[in-house]
């Protein structure tokens, strides 16, 4: 089965190293069986990464608007974002959530416009670290759930998973390997109430280049989404199994 790996650039890179990542993974990266790969830049850089990345590597955006087109300052649709290739969108990111605001509500209508626009949606679930201490990982998992599918009619096609603990997020502290897949287990169970067919799920949250093969040996993982190790090109490569040097 393939495997995904996704790089989160965040707001780590200026245009200029955006570029410069961006024309070394094209150079070393080859579509291949073994791992379906995207990135996610930032928007400014996006068109031309896109250009520089020449669909060897997969695009996606970190967030989009919940509304396709009008009087919205500051926004980008995800009608836009399919209009330029775009082939993933992060929804729901732990950061968008906490940083922003981002209500389950509101992370509904961002899933409903991605899938309106014909792309596909990342959806980002995870429970913070009070929620561990209070024995409330399921509560919080099943929530963001419900709220986010609950009437939904897609199958498993269409919408890819991220299980990424809050606690584990750019923290240097990972959710161990074994641990994540028991969740990702149970996750798909749980997914299958909503939509049909077998939830595909990566997991994120301090992914580096050491651990990542323990999660990739794991079934019920179906993947990576990785954030600071992603914006490092020879991590992020020796993560594909790819040997850099520079
Ligand atoms: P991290 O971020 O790998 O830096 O922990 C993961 C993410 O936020 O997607």
């Amino acid at each position: 089965m393939k495997k995904y790996i996704f790089g989160n650039w965040k707001m780590y890179l200026d245009h200029k190293e955006s570029i410069d990542l961006a024309n070394v993974l094209s150079k070393k990266i080859k579509k291949n069986d073994t791992y379906e790969v995207a990135v996610f830049p930032s928007l400014l850089s996006f068109l031309e990464v896109s250009t520089k990345l020449n669909n060897k590597v997969n695009i996606g955006a970190q967030n989009c608007a919940w509304v396709s087109k009008g009087a919205y300052t500051g926004e980008v649709s995800a009608h836009i974002l399919a209009d330029v290739g775009c082939k993933y969108v992060l929804v729901g990111h732990s950061e968008r959530r906490h940083i922003f605001g981002e209500t389950n509500e509101l992370v509904r209508k961002k899933l409903e416009a991605v899938l309106d626009a014909g792309l596909i949606p990342v959806l980002c679930i995870g429970e913070t670290q009070a929620d561990r201490d209070e024995d409330k990982i399921q509560y919080r998992l099943k929530k963001q759930l419900m709220k986010a599918l609950e009437g939904i009619d897609i199958n498993a096609e269409n919408i890819i998973f991220a299980y990424e603990p809050v606690w584990a997020i750019g923290t240097g502290t990972p959710c161990l390997p074994a641990d994540a897949d028991d969740i990702h287990g149970w996750l798909k169970l749980e997914i299958k109430n909503y939509i049909k067919g077998e939830a595909k799920i990566l997991y994120g949250g301090s992914v580096n280049v050491d651990n990542a093969t323990s999660y990739l040996d794991y079934e019920m993982i179906d993947g990576l989404l990785v954030g600071g190790a992603s914006v490092k090109s020879d991590d992020f490569l020796k993560i594909l199994d790819i040997e850099y040097k520079k």
